[in-house]
């Protein structure tokens, strides 16, 4: 198997998507670490992967901090002898306009989504160096944190920042043969299952039914399952060569997206003053202004939600 005698830890893997990494991580022959804050779904995540044959142990712990950090990899290597593999998936939402948001609502989401990142890289990355492994770091970016998204001004912060980290990482961690990357997934699971313009899929999907090809396809969305090829991928030999990207699964889809770059670039000698900006901003750049949100088709009739107002594109997306 392609990742017999690996080590993986997978942040926030009782359930939903880290479940599914920490399953496919297995299948591939790594043992996993599974972690989360709920220890009855990381306890049923081991009988799970053992079920199936795989090895795992848990640490239930809450990541953000750099002392969680350190006991997952201390975890990783106190039971499998060492550490190739750092996903780090744990998350939370606390979703609401930005007048709505409190301090709270902002800090924790940024405490697990980006200072659990980077707590938990920079212990595996430590780990890696000392022991000279060529480690892998996936991490976890989203739509929102590409493209913005109404109502998760603390959300898309944290994913923003993910990917930056990683593209700054893919930098600082060429010489040691480690890989950075994000993964940015879109899947039916505890946080996407109450959006309105998804019921139909997650519907089909709980009927064990193939999700219509409209979400599948045409949205890039499908089940937890349909993104944990890329996360075993990436972690595997065969990525060596695959750094500091921001890549796109779900459903029937995969992406590669770019890094922003300057879309329109003019030059004044002696700089832009206000009064050039009032002038010539207008005429050179009005044009070229770059859309934000993501865009979502409008369901067709078939597909719209029951006993919701018809509604063309989701109120809140992870
Ligand atoms: N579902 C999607 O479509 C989607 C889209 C984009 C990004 N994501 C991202 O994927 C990741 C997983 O999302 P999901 O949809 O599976 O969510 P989920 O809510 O189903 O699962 C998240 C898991 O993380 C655990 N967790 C929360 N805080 C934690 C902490 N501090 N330490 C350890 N574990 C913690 C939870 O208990 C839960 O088991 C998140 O980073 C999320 O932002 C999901």
């Amino acid at each position: 198997m392609s990742l017999s005698g690996k080590v993986a830890i997978v942040t926030g893997s009782g359930r939903g998507l880290g479940l599914a990494y920490a399953r496919e991580l297995a299948r591939q022959g790594a043992a996993v670490v599974i972690n989360d804050v709920d220890a009855d779904v990381a306890a049923e995540a081991v009988r799970t992967i053992e079920a199936d044959g795989g090895k795992a142990a848990a640490v239930v712990a809450p990541v953000g901090s750099t002392e969680v950090a350190k006991q997952l990899v201390q975890a990783a290597v106190a039971e499998y002898g060492r550490l190739d593999v750092l996903v780090t998936n744990a998350g939370i939402l606390r979703d609401k306009s930005l007048l709505k948001m409190t301090d709270e609502d902002f800090d924790a989401v940024i405490n697990v989504h980006l200072r659990g990142t980077f707590t938990c890289v920079r212990e595996a990355f430590a780990y890696f160096k000392e022991n000279g492994i060529a480690g892998r770091i996936i991490t976890i970016g989203s739509p929102t944190g590409q493209r913005g998204n109404f109502g998760q001004s603390n959300y898309a912060a944290a994913k923003a920042g993910i990917v930056g980290m990683v593209r700054t990482w893919a930098l600082e961690m060429k010489k040691a043969g480690v890989t950075a990357n994000a993964v940015i997934p879109v899947a039916a699971t505890a946080m996407t299952k109450t959006v309105p313009y998804f019921q139909k899929a997650v519907e089909a999907d709980e009927r064990g039914e193939a999700m219509p090809a409209f979400f599948r396809h045409g949205l890039g969305f499908g089940t937890a399952d349909d993104v944990s090829g890329l996360v075993a991928f990436l972690a595997s030999d065969e990525a060596a060569g695959i750094t500091g990207q921001a890549i796109g699964a779900g459903g029937d889809r995969l992406q590669l997206w770019t890094h922003p770059e300057a879309a329109a670039t003019e030059y004044r000698e002696g700089g832009w003053r206000y009064e050039d900006l009032v002038e010539k901003f207008g005429p050179l750049f009005g044009g070229k202004l770059q859309s934000v949100g993501e865009e979502f088709l409008p369901l067709p009739e078939e597909l719209q939600p029951e006993e919701q107002p018809a509604t063309t594109a989701p109120a809140k997306v992870g």
